[in-house]
């Protein structure tokens, strides 16, 4: 198989011909696919249900001495607090666990940011003329999203294989209208990297011109290896207190892709300045959080041991579904050299870099041929992304029959982008 930038003319001719046969076949099949977000499948919403039978008699709502069925604990039951203390290796007194998103805690701490100021800040951030963010890109939209909602300038930051391009981000924080960063640093979405600890080093230890500078540390992916066995993790809180920078953090991370998306909670760690800020803040919000979902977590769920061997077997339906969109790559586009991407081995995604100028028409080659892939742009701040190339491969949601149908429309989608653009040219 020959590369397609290595054809000539004539040869590109015959195999446009021949892929636009082939996608013409796909499409009159008249399929609807999706791999468009990083949802569990439904094998892995059954493996879970029994999570709704654990709490059955009165005497069930008893933890620590608390009735969870009653107000009271802001920042949630110890049990629950501890399990989580556990999971990111730090300690109970620095957890909160909210509601069931934790990227709703993620926007709250924001707002209140924009609202109220922060522990060591000057004030409220409405009241500031800018705010400048650090987007590391390819990266999650929904954190684009955040930042775009409360007018943040966003600036892109490249990914690099250690994480993000720490030399950018340190001369960029020497701006003081740059007032935070957005992180994925274990299985980051949607390349899978896992920050190095020379990264996550350079990271705690920074010095912004903003002294109240927000680092936004979203541990999604802190469990979720499907290959392989589980990846121990710094703790953030500590590495940063190391700098004297333990305000400078808030970690996030839920049980969204562990148990049920949506139906799960979320947890917050940060210092304890942080954390007697955030509940006087909170206290105003809300009485308290839904400490029956947090007892039902707690007893199905038990310890960090419950939840590493809950995950492998995540890992078992999930690993499969990511070794079929891999080997297809690997076996359809690597040799025609189109586009390059992570083998990574956790979190929800691959991440595809085609070559310049393509990922939208792959896209919408998809679309017409009725697969739904993330938007092209998507990974990128402002939707925007500078080569046109990524694109974000989610394998969870569909069964893996329908998984290699949608494989085959997306290898043949890109193939036809390619040599219409290489035609062209
Ligand atoms: C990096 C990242 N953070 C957060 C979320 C959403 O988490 P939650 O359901 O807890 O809001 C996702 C979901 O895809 C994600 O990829």
């Amino acid at each position: 198989m020959k590369k397609y930038t290595e054809m000539t003319a004539a040869e590109l001719k015959t195999e446009l011909e021949e892929v636009t046969g082939l996608y013409e076949d796909l499409k009159a099949k008249g399929l609807s696919l999706n791999m468009a977000r990083g949802k569990p499948g439904k094998a892995q919403l059954d493996m879970v249900s029994g999570i709704m039978d654990v709490l059955k008699s009165d005497s069930d709502f008893m933890c620590d001495g608390i009735d969870a069925r009653n107000y009271g604990n802001l920042e949630g039951l110890p049990s629950c607090r501890a399990l989580f203390a556990d999971l990111l290796g730090v300690e109970p007194k620095n957890v909160f666990i909210g509601g069931s998103a934790s990227l709703q805690m993620m926007y709250d701490t924001i707002a209140k940011a924009y609202t109220h100021g922060r522990v060591n800040g000057d004030g409220p951030w409405a009241k500031l003329d800018k705010v400048k963010w650090l987007c590391p890109a390819p990266g999650y939209d929904r954190h684009f999203g955040i930042s775009q909602s409360f007018g943040m300038e966003m600036i892109t930051v490249p990914m690099t294989a250690e994480g993000l391009d720490m030399d950018v981000v340190e001369k960029l924080i020497q701006d003081p209208e740059v007032r935070g960063m957005w992180c994925v640093p274990k299985y980051s979405n949607p390349d899978g990297i896992i920050y190095s600890a020379e990264t996550i080093r350079r990271i705690a230890s920074m010095k912004p011109a903003a002294k109240d500078f927000l680092l936004m540390w979203d541990n999604a992916y802190c469990v979720h290896e499907f290959f392989g066995d589980y990846v121990p993790f710094p703790d953030i809180l500590a590495e940063c207190a190391e700098y004297g920078n333990e305000d400078m953090v808030f970690e996030f991370a839920s049980t969204s892709k562990i148990t049920f998306p949506g139906a799960g909670i979320s947890v917050f760690v940060c210092s304890d300045n942080n954390m007697a800020f955030m509940k006087k803040l909170l206290n105003a919000q809300i009485i308290s959080y839904d400490k029956v979902n947090q007892l039902r977590h707690v007893r199905f769920l038990k310890d960090k041991e419950g939840v590493l061997e809950l995950m492998k077997k995540h890992a078992a339906i999930l690993g499969p579904k990511f070794k079929c969109v891999l080997d297809r790559l690997d076996a359809e586009i690597a040799p025609r050299g189109i586009a390059s991407w992570q083998h990574p081995n956790g979190g929800y995604f691959v991440s595809v870099n085609t070559m310049p100028g393509i990922a939208k028409a792959t896209w919408q080659l998809c679309k017409e041929a009725g697969l739904t892939m993330t938007d092209a742009g998507a990974t990128f701040p402002y939707k925007n992304d500078p080569n046109d190339s990524n694109m974000r491969v989610a394998p969870s949601l569909p069964p893996t029959e329908q998984l290699e149908q949608a494989m085959e429309i997306y290898c043949v989608s890109m193939r036809l982008a390619a040599l219409q653009k290489l035609c062209k040219e």
